[in-house]
C-alpha cells in the first residue's frame, strides 16, 4: 500500500544547551549542517512535502534550510512539541505524516523507510519509535502494562520507578493525517513544564480507540543532540560509519578513529588515508591515492595514484594521475595540475595550469599563471600577478621552460617554449622561444672594498 508521505521536522527549540550563538540545528555534523542530515533522511524516506518548524533565530535556520525542498512554519512561541507540530499546519495534510526532532542528525533514510514499512505491516493509526538505551537520562519513558504500550512520560513527569524504566521515545512518530488532525487539538498542558507534550497523543489516541503502536528501533535513533559533548559525539558516529564504507571498498585507513572523512567524498579502492586526513564536500580521489597525515581537501577531484604528502592544504581544484603534492603544498581555486606533475614544500599555486611532467619543488608562489609541460620552476620562483591597478594579469609559459631559481615574472609576460630564465632575473618582457632570459644586475667585485668598513674592536665599557 503506497500512501503519500509527509514529514514534519521540528525545530524551534532554543537549544540553550548548545551555550552557542549559532541556533542547535545549524550546527555542523561531521561537515553538514545539522538541518541538513534531518531533512536529507526525510527526503531518502520517501516523504514528498517536508515541513520544517522554526522559532528561534528562525531567519538563520529558514536560510539554510531552504537550499532544499522545505516549506517552512514559524512557531510563534515554544509551548512545547505539540505545539510546534500544530504551527506546521496539519489540516493541509494528506496520508502518512512522520514527525521528527530537528536534533536527530544520526537517523538514516534506511531507518525511516523501515519504520514506515512496520507502520503499514501492523495497520496502526499512530506509531511512537522508541529504542532500549543504557542512559536514558531526560528521554520520555514509554510505559507499557502486560507488554503493551500505555503511555510516554517525559522525565520531569516521571516518579523514581518510572525512570528506571530503559525503554525511551526517540522522538520520531508515524501518524494517520486525519488521526493526527483530530487528536492534536486536544493536547493540554497539564505537566510540570506547562508544554504541549506531542507525546499525549499516545494516550489520547489510545482513549479513542486508535490502534497505537510502539515500534522498537534501534538506540541510536534515540540519540539526540543537546550539547556541544554530544554534537561531537554525533560528528564521531557519522565519520566512523563513513570510514567502514570505505573499508567496505578497498580504501586502506589506518586509523578511522583518527580520519575525518565527509560523507559525499568519493575514494578509490587502494588509496592510503593515514590518521589526520581531513577530507570534505565533494571531494573525489581515483584509485592508489595516498593522503598523509594533516592533509586537508576541500572540494577537489585527485586522478589515480595522486601523492598528497604531509600538510598540504588543497582547494576546489583538479589533480591528475601520478601527481605528486607536498610535504606543505597548498592549491588554492581553480588550479589543475598536470599528470605526473610535483608541486614541492611551500609551494603555494592559485588559479594555475600547471602541465604534465612540470615540476615547482620549493618555496615557489605561482597565481593566475598557465605553465606547460615539462618545465622546471627553480625555487622561490614567483609570478607577481597583483599590479598597483588592483588587476591581476596572467603569466604564460611554453612547454619545457627552464626557469631558474629565484626569478619573479612581472606579469602579463609570456615565455616561449623551450627557454631559458636565468637564476635571479626579475622578468617584465616577454622571452621568445629557445632563448635565453638574464634580468638582473651584473655583479661587480670591489677589490678589498670591505676592509674600509671593519669596525674597530671596541673596548668594554
Ligand atoms: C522530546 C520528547 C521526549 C523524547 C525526546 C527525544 C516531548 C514532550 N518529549 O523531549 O519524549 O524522548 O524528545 O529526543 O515531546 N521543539 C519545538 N518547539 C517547541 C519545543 C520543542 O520546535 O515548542 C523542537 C525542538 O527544537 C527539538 C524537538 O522539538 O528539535 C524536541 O524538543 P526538546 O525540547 O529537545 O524535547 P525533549 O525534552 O528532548
Ligand atoms: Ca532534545
Amino acid at each position: 500500500m503506497s500512501m503519500k508521505v509527509s514529514a514534519i521536522i521540528l525545530a524551534a527549540g532554543k537549544g540553550t544547551r548548545m551555550a552557542s550563538p549559532l541556533p542547535k540545528v545549524l550546527h555542523p555534523v561531521a561537515g553538514t549542517p545539522m538541518i541538513h542530515k534531518v531533512i536529507h533522511a526525510c527526503l531518502g524516506s520517501g516523504a514528498e512535502d517536508i515541513r520544517l518548524v522554526v522559532g528561534h533565530q528562525s531567519n538563520l535556520v529558514k536560510n539554510v534550510a531552504n537550499i532544499l525542498p522545505v516549506h517552512c512554519y514559524d512557531q510563534a512561541q515554544p509551548l512545547g512539541t505539540a505545539d510546534a507540530v500544530k504551527a506546521a499546519n496539519v489540516d493541509t495534510l494528506e496520508g502518512l505524516v512522520l514527525i521528527i526532532n530537528g536534533d536527530h542528525p544520526l537517523i538514516q533514510a534506511e531507518d525511516l523507510q523501515k519504520v514506515i514499512k512496520e507502520f503499514h505491516e501492523s495497520k496502526a493509526d499512530i506509531a511512537v519509535v522508541t529504542a532500549e538505551v543504557k542512559n536514558p537520562g531526560s528521554l520520555g519513558r514509554v510505559v507499557r502494562h502486560h507488554g503493551e504500550l500505555m503511555a510516554i512520560v517525559e522525565a520531569k513527569d516521571a516518579s523514581k520507578d518510572t525512570l528506571k524504566i530503559r525503554e525511551v521515545n526517540t522522538g520520531l512518530y508515524v501518524v494517520k493525517a486525519d488521526v493526527l488532525q483530530d487528536i492534536l487539538p486536544q493536547v493540554k498542558n497539564n505537566n510540570v513544564q506547562r508544554e504541549f507534550y506531542l507525546t499525549d497523543i499516545i494516550t489520547l489516541g489510545k482513549e479513542q480507540d486508535f490502534k497505537v503502536k510502539a515500534i522498537k528501533a534501534s538506540a541510536v535513533m534515540a540519540y539526540g543532540v543537546n550539547n556541544q559533548e554530544e554534537l561531537a559525539r554525533a560528528s564521531r558516529v557519522i565519520f566512523r560509519r563513513k570510514a567502514r564504507k570505505l573499508m567496505e571498498q578497498g580504501v586502506v585507513i589506518i586509523d578511522p578513529r583518527a580520519t575525518y572523512i565527509e560523507e559525499e567524498v568519493e575514494i578509490g579502492a587502494g588509496s592510503v588515508i593515514y590518521p589526520g586526513a581531513y577530507v570534505r564536500g565533494k571531494t573525489k580521489l581515483g584509485a592508489f591515492c595516498v593522503l598523509e597525515p594533516n592533509t586537508f581537501v576541500i572540494d577537489c577531484v585527485l586522478g589515480d595514484s595522486v601523492e598528497v604528502r604531509a600538510g598540504s592544504y588543497l582547494e576546489k581544484s583538479k589533480i591528475h594521475n601520478r601527481a605528486t603534492l607536498g610535504p606543505y603544498a597548498r592549491l588554492r581555486p581553480e588550479t589543475e595540475v598536470g599528470e605526473e606533475a610535483h608541486i614541492g614544500n611551500f609551494v603555494e599555486l592559485k588559479k594555475v595550469k600547471f602541465g604534465k611532467g612540470s615540476k615547482a619543488g620549493h618555496l615557489t608562489y605561482l597565481g593566475d599563471a598557465d605553465i606547460g609541460a615539462g618545465v622546471n620552476i627553480g625555487c622561490g620562483t614567483i609570478t607577481c600577478n597583483y599590479a598597483v591597478d588592483r588587476k591581476k594579469y596572467k603569466t604564460k609559459i611554453g612547454d619545457n621552460v627552464f626557469v631558474g631559481s629565484d626569478v619573479q615574472f612581472v606579469a602579463p609576460v609570456e615565455v616561449g617554449e623551450g627557454a631559458i630564465i636565468a637564476s635571479g632575473s626579475t622578468v617584465t618582457e616577454d622571452v621568445p622561444a629557445k632563448a635565453m632570459a638574464i634580468a638582473r644586475a651584473r655583479q661587480v667585485n670591489k677589490e678589498k672594498y670591505a676592509e674600509k668598513f671593519a669596525t674597530p674592536e671596541t673596548e668594554e665599557g
